[in-house]
C-alpha cells in the first residue's frame, strides 16, 4: 500500500528486524502438505506440561470473564516459599520476555551501553535498541560467555549486563567460580541480569546458584520461565527475582493485567508437580546423551549444552540443512539468523523424535554427499 505522507516511527524502530521464531507446525503443514511434523525448533518441552497444570487451567474456565490479579499474588507467594526469599523480590511477567522489556524500558536511556554476549538470546539486543541504548557485544569463547572480556568492556556508560546461563543458542554455562567472581567485580550501579530460562535442565555441578546472592547484590536480577521445563510456553508466564525497589519500579511500567488467570493457575500447579519436572529433566539428559553420541558417530561437533537443545556444527550452511530437514518433516532452527551460519540448533525431543531427527539428518547428509 502506498502512503503519500509516510508517517515515520522513532528512528530507533526504523531499522529493527522483526523477530523470526521457530517455524510453527501449522505453517509447515500448510506449506508442504505434510501430515506428520516434528518441531525441534523452539526449545519447547516435548512432554508438554503437568496434568496438574492442565487441570488447574480447566478449573479457571468459569472465571475467564474476570480480570486476573495483576500481581499474581498466589504464584508469587508460592515462588517466594520455594526459593525462601521475600515475595517482594519477585515479579511475574508475560513470559520472561516481558521482564526483559520492562527492565530496558525502565532503566535504559539513550546512549546507555548494555553488555551482552555475541551470540546470545536476541531479545536483549532488540529491547536495548528500542530504548535507544547501545548493545556492546562481546564474542563468546568456544561458545561460552567470555566474562573476562565482558568485564573489560565496562565503561562509564555501562548501565546493564546480560548473562544468559545456560546460553541460548549454544547451551553452554559459565563455571561457578567465574560467575561468582564476575558478580563480585561488577560495580553495584550496573544492573546485572542473569537469564536462567533453562535453569531446571542443568545437571552440571559446576553451576552457580544465584538466588542466595540476591541479598548481597542489590544490582542482581535473575530471570526464570515456565515456558521451558514446565511446558507452558503458549501461556506466556515467567518471572524475575531482584531487589524489591526494582520490582516497584517495573510495576509502574507493566500492563495492569500482564499475566492471565490460566497461566497463573497452571504455573502454581506446575510448581507442585515435582515428579513431572524430575522426569522431564532425566529424559532430557538421556535425549541429549543419545543425540551427542549419534552426532559423534557421524563426525559432527556440537557445543556442550546444559539446556534442552544442542547447537550442532555441520560444516555447511545452516539454512540449507534446515530446508532439507523441513522436507523430511523435521523443523529445526538454522544457525544463520542465530549468528552461527554453519550450525543448526535442535531442541531435544522425545526418544521417538530424537531418533526421527537422527535418521533424517543421516539421509540428508548422505544425499548431499552423493
Ligand atoms: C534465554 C531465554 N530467555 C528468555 C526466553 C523467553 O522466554 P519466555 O517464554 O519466558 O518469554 C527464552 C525463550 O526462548 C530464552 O531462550
Amino acid at each position: 500500500m502506498m502512503m503519500k505522507d509516510k508517517i515515520t516511527t522513532r528512528k530507533e524502530i526504523e531499522n529493527l528486524d522483526v523477530y523470526i521464531p521457530g517455524k510453527p507446525i501449522e505453517e509447515v503443514q500448510r506449506e508442504l502438505g505434510l501430515e506428520k511434523i516434528i518441531k525441534l525448533a523452539s526449545n519447547e518441552n516435548p512432554y508438554h506440561c503437568s496434568n496438574k497444570a492442565k487441570q488447574a487451567m480447566l478449573e479457571e474456565i468459569h472465571r475467564a470473564g474476570l480480570y486476573p490479579e495483576g500481581m499474581a499474588p498466589a504464584l508469587t507467594e508460592k515462588l517466594a516459599h520455594q526459593f525462601n526469599i521475600d515475595r517482594k523480590r519477585i515479579l511475574v511477567g508475560n513470559g520472561s520476555d516481558e521482564i526483559i522489556r520492562l527492565l530496558t524500558r525502565s532503566y535504559i536511556r539513550a546512549s546507555d551501553e548494555v553488555i551482552m554476549a555475541d551470540v546470545t538470546f536476541p531479545r536483549y539486543e532488540t529491547n536495548v535498541f528500542i530504548e535507544g541504548g547501545k548493545p556492546i557485544k562481546v564474542p563468546l569463547l568456544h561458545g561460552v560467555h567470555d566474562l573476562e572480556w565482558m568485564f573489560k568492556a565496562i565503561t562509564a556508560n555501562t548501565r546493564m549486563i546480560f548473562i544468559c546461563n545456560p546460553n541460548n543458542p549454544t547451551g553452554t554455562i559459565v563455571s561457578e567460580e567465574e560467575l561468582r567472581t564476575f558478580i563480585e567485580r561488577v560495580p553495584k550501579h550496573i544492573l546485572l541480569i542473569i537469564d536462567e530460562a533453562y535453569y531446571e535442565y542443568v545437571t552440571d555441578k559446576d553451576y552457580l546458584q544465584t538466588v542466595p546472592l540476591l541479598d548481597e547484590y542489590p544490582n542482581l536480577i535473575i530471570l526464570r520461565t515456565f515456558s521451558k521445563i514446565y511446558g507452558l510456553a503458549s501461556l506466556r508466564i515467567g518471572y524475575g527475582m531482584m531487589h524489591p525497589s526494582m520490582v516497584q519500579e517495573l510495576v509502574k511500567v507493566k500492563e495492569p493485567f500482564n499475566t492471565n488467570r490460566f497461566a497463573q493457575a497452571a504455573a502454581i500447579a506446575s510448581l507442585e508437580d515435582l515428579d513431572f519436572v524430575e522426569t522431564c529433566k532425566r529424559k532430557n539428559e538421556e535425549g541429549r546423551k543419545y543425540l551427542e553420541n549419534e552426532l559423534e558417530k557421524m563426525g559432527l561437533g556440537y557445543f556442550p549444552s546444559q539446556g534442552n537443545f544442542l547447537m550442532v556444527k555441520i560444516n555447511r550452511s545452516g539454512d540449507e540443512l534446515f530446508q532439507s530437514l523441513l522436507k523430511q518433516g523435521i523443523i529445526v532452527r538454522s544457525g544463520v539468523p542465530l549468528g552461527y551460519p554453519e550450525t543448526i540448533r535442535v531442541s531435544i525431543g522425545t526418544e521417538e523424535e530424537n531418533r526421527a531427527f537422527i535418521s533424517a539428518l543421516k539421509r540428508v547428509m548422505e544425499s548431499n554427499h552423493s
